[in-house]
């Protein structure tokens, strides 16, 4: 299992990579749109050096022509290194890009994957990670588990292909990618930081600690 995080905000991912196991982080043109008029290759380039190599990055094209996507996959792997993974929009030019591309030895994480039957074309065409929309879907009356449970199947049984469940609005749509059978998870920040603030925890955490002072007063346990 691969925890992502769909962010591009360098604070958020050097804050991020520091306190959770976090395996790769996912950009895309509305991601990047946050973070203002930024220098587009200097930023990505910053993100690449915060992640260190074997933390992946996913880097989308914005182009719609199969020659254009192809001549930016170029692009984004020559100024990022080999390992990027390119995020290709799975549409009709889209898999010819995606097909071309992984022959050609390049990552590629297929995207803006709303149905089954383009989750199958991408992992066909040599996709390795299928980004699946989980809330786009939702809001479409499209039942996001049950196209990644049918889909692990495919990947099983493909032996190649890892779902990467994406467009996450709660935690509770991560756990259900996650038990549907998702290879990977993409979330932003804040959903992280949901998951994790509880009061329940907190109180808990209180009386831990108030157990210790009645026993060991100012003292800690560095103390002792
Ligand atoms: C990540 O790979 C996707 O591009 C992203 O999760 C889409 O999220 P959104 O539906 O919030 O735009």
């Amino acid at each position: 299992m691969v925890i992502m995080l769909d962010s591009a905000s360098l604070a958020a991912i050097e804050n991020a990579i520091d306190y959770y196991p976090i395996e790769g982080v996912t950009t895309n043109p509305s991601i990047l749109e946050k973070e203002g008029d930024v220098p587009f290759w200097e930023h990505l380039e910053s993100i690449r050096e915060v992640l260190g190599r074997w933390r992946s990055l996913h880097v989308q094209v914005v182009s719609t022509s199969y020659e254009e996507i192809v001549k930016e996959a170029e692009l984004i792997r020559r100024r990022l290194g080999e390992e990027t993974y390119v995020k290709i929009p799975v549409t009709k030019d889209g898999i010819k890009a995606i097909k071309h591309l992984s022959h050609e030895s390049f990552h590629i994480t297929a995207t803006a994957i709303y149905n089954e039957f383009q989750a199958l074309m991408a992992l066909l065409s040599g996709a390795e990670y299928l980004a699946l929309y989980f809330n786009r879907m939702e809001n479409n009356s499209v039942d996001p588990c049950a196209v990644i449970s049918s889909l692990r199947k495919y990947t099983d049984e493909y032996g190649k292909g890892k779902i990467l469940g994406a467009s996450f609005k709660n935690v509770a749509q991560v756990l259900s990618a996650l038990r549907s059978g998702a290879h990977a998870v993409t979330i932003a920040p804040e959903i992280i930081s949901s998951g994790l603030s509880s009061s329940l925890v907190e109180n808990a955490v209180l009386d831990f600690r108030k157990s210790w002072e009645n026993v060991h007063k100012e003292k800690g346990l560095l103390d002792l």
